[in-house]
């Protein structure tokens, strides 16, 4: 983005971007957000400008706009800072919560359109991995093909994107049907349509299941878009999805000396109106009450979120075999297992999401400096 003007009006500057949008930018943040070597550690990024000691209205001496528009100069009055802003950046801070959505909702139809990677090929360099990220990002879940099954292969995966989160499950997984844990994914029973860790404060990012073996029938996982529900009820239903979003529901998780508590609204957006996280998991709930009133429109509207992610018509559906994995975001993507018999045998773990959005930002070449 270039500027195509600018203009000091009282103690701001005022920009016009050559798209036409216009913002104002006070003179005391742009002094807060000189990027010059005294103002702005350039290798941490950390600030070393002392905010708090500037004048409320810093005076300036000049400003100009060079580099055809790309960039702008600000000299100071009473300090020798000379500060540059990239226009790019001045654009994005100004008008990124305006942008559209990186997500991309789906229903059925990314049955076959699911984007399946080579576990070699992905995990043989970091920039080899970025696809991978895109793909997470876009849909909230990908495959792999040709996995070794062995739990090395399982790690090898989480690890590109960061440590692997320590839970009350431990690590890396390594589960089959034998009730270790007092869970119901350690059972072969059929598993309803849920986010993991709704009993977690910081609920796991992304998840991984890499099936190591499996010998008998059923098994299949279900996977549910949440956003695309999420908007469904908010195009369809307003007042559901205003409970949805604004109230939180309770849950827990228990085992003996262990008990985590934690409370989530089953939607949550961010600051531009995008979903950033869904929270569902009806059998881990609490009790908690409501007012009457208020209780019969909640039990209302979570039962159409239910309703919703239980609709084949919302579903994409496949059975794990020795050598395949999925890797879903749990922030949206909900999952669920039919029952099966036989044995099966899955290794897994989660990532934080604060790890996959780290690989992101890295792999891209991304800061808050420079977006
Ligand atoms: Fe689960």
């Amino acid at each position: 983005m270039v500027i195509e003007d600018c203009k000091k009006i009282n103690d701001s500057l005022s920009i016009k971007f050559v798209n036409g949008q216009v913002t104002r930018f006070s003179l005391f943040w742009l002094r807060d957000h000189s990027t010059d070597g005294q103002s702005l550690n350039k290798i941490t990024l950390q600030r070393d400008v002392e905010t708090f000691a500037l004048p409320a209205s810093p005076g300036i001496k000049d400003f100009q706009v060079i580099e055809n528009g790309h960039k702008l100069l600000v000299k100071w009055l009473s300090e020798d800072v000379i500060s540059e802003y990239d226009a790019k950046f001045l654009y994005a801070i100004a008008f990124d919560e305006l942008k559209e959505p990186v997500y991309q909702l789906w229903n059925t139809d990314l049955q076959d359109d699911i984007s399946d990677f080579n576990f070699s090929q992905v995990t043989s360099s970091g920039d080899k991995f970025l696809p991978v990220i895109d793909a997470i990002e876009k849909h909230g879940i990908v495959t792999f093909s040709d996995m070794p099954t062995d739990m090395g292969a399982t790690k090898k995966l989480l690890e590109q994107v960061g440590y692997i989160r320590e839970t009350v499950f431990g690590g890396l997984w390594n589960f089959s049907n034998n009730e270790a844990h007092s869970d119901s994914a350690y059972t072969n029973v059929g598993i309803g349509l849920h986010t993991d860790g709704t009993y977690a404060i910081d609920p796991p990012g992304l998840q991984l299941l890499h099936c190591l073996a499996f010998d008998g029938q059923g098994g299949f996982n279900q996977f549910s878009d949440g956003f695309k529900v999420a908007q469904t009820i908010k195009d369809e239903n307003p007042r559901a999805f205003d409970i949805l979003t604004q109230i939180k529901v309770p849950a827990h998780y228990m085992e003996d000396g262990i008990q985590l508590r934690a409370k989530h609204e089953v939607i949550s957006e961010d600051e531009a109106g995008h979903f950033q996280q869904i929270c569902f998991n009806n059998f881990d709930r609490s009790p908690f009450m409501l007012s009457e009133n208020d209780q019969q429109e909640f039990y209302n509207a979570y039962g159409l979120f239910q309703k919703l992610i239980n609709d084949p018509a919302y579903q994409i559906t496949f059975q794990l075999k020795p050598g395949r994995a999925v890797w879903f975001d749990n922030w949206r993507v909900l999952h669920a297992r039919s029952g099966f018999t036989g044995f099966r045998h899955l290794a897994g773990g989660y990532t934080n999401r604060e790890d996959y959005l780290s690989k992101k930002f890295t792999l891209r070449g991304e800061s808050p400096w420079n977006e």
